[in-house]
Parts: C-alpha cells; structure tokens; sequence
C-alpha cells in the first residue's frame, strides 16, 4: 500500500486491496529485492478473456533495472495460463516514460479517456494481446 501510495499520492482503500486479492490473488504480483517489496503489479479480470492492470510501481531508486519488465513479463504468463486473451490498462497523458514503458512492451494506444482522474487529466488506453 505505501509503495502505491508514495508513487501516486493517491490512496487506495485496505478494502480494495483486500478485494483484489481475494478474487484474483494469481494476478497480484510482487518482486522482493533483499527481504524489502521492490515492486508491484496490481490487476483485475475484466472479463472471462481480458485482463486489467490497475498499477504498476517500482520503488524510485530501483527504476530502470528491469523489475517492471519482470513484473509484467510474470503476470503476462499468468495471464495466459488462464486462457485470457488481452490485457488492457490506463495510464495518464502525461506519464510519457510509461506510456513508452508500455509500448516498448507491445501495448498499443486504443483510447483516450477524457477527465478520467481526480485531478481532471485524461488517461491513455492502451491494449496488447497476451501471446
Ligand atoms: C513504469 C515502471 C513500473 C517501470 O518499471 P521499471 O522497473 O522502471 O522498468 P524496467 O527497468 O523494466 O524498464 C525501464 C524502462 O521503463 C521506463 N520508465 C518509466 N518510468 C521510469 C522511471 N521513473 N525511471 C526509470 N525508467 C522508467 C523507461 O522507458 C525505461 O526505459 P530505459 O531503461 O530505456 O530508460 C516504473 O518506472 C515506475 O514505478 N514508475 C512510476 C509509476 C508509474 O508510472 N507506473 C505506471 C503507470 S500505472
């Protein structure tokens, strides 16, 4: 939660997690770097064939040396263990470094959703097939 949370200054509630993971605990993915939680992948089923992820964070100092390859790697194999198909997330506008984090991973921008965070900014959808 507090890795989350510092990363977006927006706060999840206890129930949300508690609820993610009890529906779909397989799609909830964690790496731990020296016994400390150095990232996190947070999910959802969307549908019977699609999947959705709702988060994404590396802690700062460990940005760019490959865990959120691994993470999304982990839960793209899940997802296909499971027979979904696609896997779709939103990310805000103005996030370039993941949105190329994203494309560099075969995501495709599909959408754009306008006003769609608290603040009013517009999110970009973006989508890839699972295999
Ligand atoms: C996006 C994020 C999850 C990627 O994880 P990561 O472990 O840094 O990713 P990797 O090391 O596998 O890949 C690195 C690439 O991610 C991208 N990236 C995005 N944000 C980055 C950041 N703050 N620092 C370093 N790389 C970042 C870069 O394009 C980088 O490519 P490069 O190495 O050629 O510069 C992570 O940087 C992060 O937590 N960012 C802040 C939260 C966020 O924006 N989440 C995504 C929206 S839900």
């Amino acid at each position: 939660m507090s890795l989350v949370t510092d990363t977006f200054e927006q706060i999840f509630s206890q129930e949300m997690y508690l609820s993610i993971l009890q529906v779909w605990p397989e799609g909830q993915i964690i790496d731990v770097e020296d016994g400390r939680l150095a990232g996190v992948l947070l999910s959802m089923r969307r549908s019977a064939t699609q999947g959705r992820i709702l988060v994404m964070a590396v802690e700062p100092q460990r940005r760019g040396s490959g865990i959120g390859s691994a993470l999304l790697r982990a839960f793209l194999q899940q997802c296909a263990r499971e027979g979904l198909m696609s896997v779709v997330l939103e990310v805000r506008v103005s996030n370039q470094r993941a949105r190329e984090f994203y494309r560099r991973h075969g995501f495709r921008e599909e959408g754009h959703l306008a006003k769609y965070y608290p603040d009013d900014e517009d999110a970009t959808v973006m989508t890839r097939n699972v295999v």
